[in-house]
C-alpha cells in the first residue's frame, strides 16, 4: 500500500474503537491515512486518538473556517484514493442513501470518485430491519461497496449479523482492492460440498459432493480480489485461508446461513448438492432393525438458489446442474426456470469428471451465451470459470 491515500470515515457505534487498529494496520502497510470522524463517533473515541495513531489532525466539521477557506471537502474527496467508512452506522448509511450532505463525512463520500466501502456495524435486528436492507441495496446499486458485517457476539449481548469485519481482515480486503483483481469490487457469498439430512441420531441421507469444486471457485474468486464467504456442507478439505467460512450440515442450516448473508452480497453462486428431501420426522431414538421393510417419509428441502433468485434485490446468481444425462439441455431448463443469471452444467455420470474427483469438465451458459470449458484440474477449471464469469457480470453492469 505504500504511498497510498487512504481516508477512513468513523462513525457512532462501538466498533468505532476497533478503528484505531484499523488505522494502525493501514500505516504499517504504507498507507497515508486521514481520519474524518461524525459527531457520534466521537461519542466512542476521541480524535486525539486517532490523530496520534493516523499522524494527521483528525477532520469533523463542514464548515471549519480554517479547512473550509480552501474548499476542504472537496480537497479530502479528491485526495483519496479508497474512502473506507469503518464503522459504518445505519444512520451513516442512511444520510448516504438518501444523498444528504449534512456533514462532513457524508459531503465527502457524494463528492469524491475514489472506491466508497462500507464496513456497516450495528445491532443484529438494526441490520435486519426492511429500512436498513433498503439502503444496503440502494447503496450497492449505486456501486458503493459493502464489506460484511461478520455474523456472531455483538456488543449489545446478542447473537447474529452486524459484527464490524476485524481490522486485519479489512486490511487484507484494501490490498486487494488497490491491487485491482477482476473481482476486487466483489463481495461473494457461495455454498459447497454436500448437505446432510438426519434420519434418527447416528444415520442421515446424503451425496457424493466432495466440495473440491466449490472450494476451488471461492479460492479462484478471492485471488481475483473478491471478498469470499463460504458456506460449507460437510467436506474433509481445509478451510482456505483469507476466506470467511460457515460450517453447517443440513439443508434447511444452509438455506438459513445464506439468507442471513446474501444482502450484503453481489454474487451468490451455489455450488453445493443441496439435498433435495430430508426425512419428515427425524427419530429421537436410532432406528432399530426389526421390521423387514421400512419406510422413510420424506419432504422437499427449500431450493436456495431458486429463493436467492428471486429476491426483490437479488444479487448477480451462478448456479450448477449436475445431471446424469444431457446435462446443457437439463442445465438451460434450470436457468430459466430458477431465473439465475448463469448456470455450469456439469456431467455426474461415473467415468466422467464431477462428483468426488479432482478433474471436471463444464459448459457455462447465460442468456444469450455458452462456453465449454474442457476436462482440466477442479483449481484450473475454477480459474477460468472465473475469468468467464467476470465477462459476463461486467456485461450485466
Ligand atoms: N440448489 C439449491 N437448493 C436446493 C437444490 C439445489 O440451492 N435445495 C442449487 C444447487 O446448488 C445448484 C442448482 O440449485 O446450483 C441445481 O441443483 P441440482 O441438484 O442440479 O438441481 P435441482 O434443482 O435439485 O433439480 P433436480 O435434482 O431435479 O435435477
Amino acid at each position: 500500500m505504500n504511498g497510498k491515500r487512504v481516508l477512513v470515515g468513523v462513525t457512532g457505534g462501538i466498533a468505532a474503537y476497533k478503528s484505531v487498529e484499523l488505522v494502525r494496520l493501514l500505516r504499517r502497510a504504507g498507507a497515508e491515512v486521514q481520519v474524518v470522524v461524525t459527531r457520534a463517533a466521537t461519542e466512542f473515541i476521541t480524535p486525539m486518538t486517532l490523530q496520534a495513531i493516523s499522524g494527521r489532525v483528525v477532520r469533523q466539521q463542514l464548515f471549519d473556517p480554517v479547512n473550509e477557506a480552501a474548499m476542504g471537502h472537496i480537497e479530502l474527496a479528491r485526495w483519496a484514493d479508497l474512502v473506507l467508512v469503518a464503522p459504518a452506522s445505519a444512520d451513516f448509511m442512511a444520510r448516504l442513501a438518501a444523498g444528504m450532505a449534512d456533514d462532513l463525512l457524508t459531503t465527502l463520500s457524494l463528492a469524491t470518485e475514489a472506491p466508497l466501502v462500507l464496513a456497516p456495524a450495528m445491532n443484529r435486528a438494526m441490520w435486519r430491519n426492511p429500512a436498513t436492507r433498503e439502503n444496503v441495496a440502494r447503496l450497492i446499486r449505486r456501486g458503493i461497496r459493502m464489506w460484511g458485517p461478520a455474523v456472531g457476539d455483538q456488543a449489545c449481548g446478542e447473537q447474529g449479523p452486524g459484527r464490524m469485519l476485524e481490522p486485519a481482515q479489512l486490511i487484507d480486503q484494501v490490498q486487494r482492492l488497490l491491487a485491482g483483481g477482476l473481482f476486487s469490487d466483489v463481495q461473494l457469498l457461495i455454498t459447497a460440498g454436500p448437505t446432510r439430512e438426519a434420519i434418527d441420531p447416528v444415520r442421515f441421507l446424503s451425496n457424493r459432493s466432495s466440495g473440491k469444486m466449490g472450494y476451488a471457485l471461492a479460492r479462484s474468486f478471492a485471488a481475483q480480489g473478491a471478498l469470499v464467504t463460504l458456506v460449507s456442507g460437510p467436506v474433509s478439505l481445509q478451510e482456505p485461508p483469507g476466506i470467511n467460512c460457515v460450517q453447517v450440515e443440513t439443508a434447511l442450516q444452509m438455506r438459513a446461513a445464506v439468507m442471513e448473508r446474501v444482502a450484503a452480497c453481489n454474487i451468490f453462486v451455489a455450488c453445493a448438492a443441496v439435498a433435495d428431501y430430508r426425512p419428515l420426522e427425524v427419530m429421537a431414538r436410532k432406528i432399530k432393525k426389526q421390521a423387514q421393510r421400512l419406510r422413510i417419509e420424506l419432504i422437499r428441502n427449500p431450493d436456495i438458489l431458486a429463493e436467492v433468485a428471486a429476491m426483490d434485490v437479488a444479487p448477480f446468481t451462478l448456479g450448477f446442474a449436475a445431471e446424469t444425462e444431457r446435462p446443457v439441455e437439463q442445465a438451460e431448463q434450470k436457468r430459466i426456470s430458477k431465473g439465475v443469471d448463469a448456470i455450469a452444467a456439469n456431467l455426474v455420470a461415473a467415468a466422467e469428471g464431477g462428483f468426488e474427483r479432482d478433474e471436471n469438465a463444464l459448459t457455462l451458459l447465460w442468456e444469450g451465451g455458452r462456453k465449454q470449458l474442457p476436462m482440466m484440474e477442479k483449481g484450473l477449471l475454477a480459474d477460468e470459470l472465473v475469468k468467464q464469469m467476470a465477462e459476463i457480470y461486467a456485461k450485466k453492469g
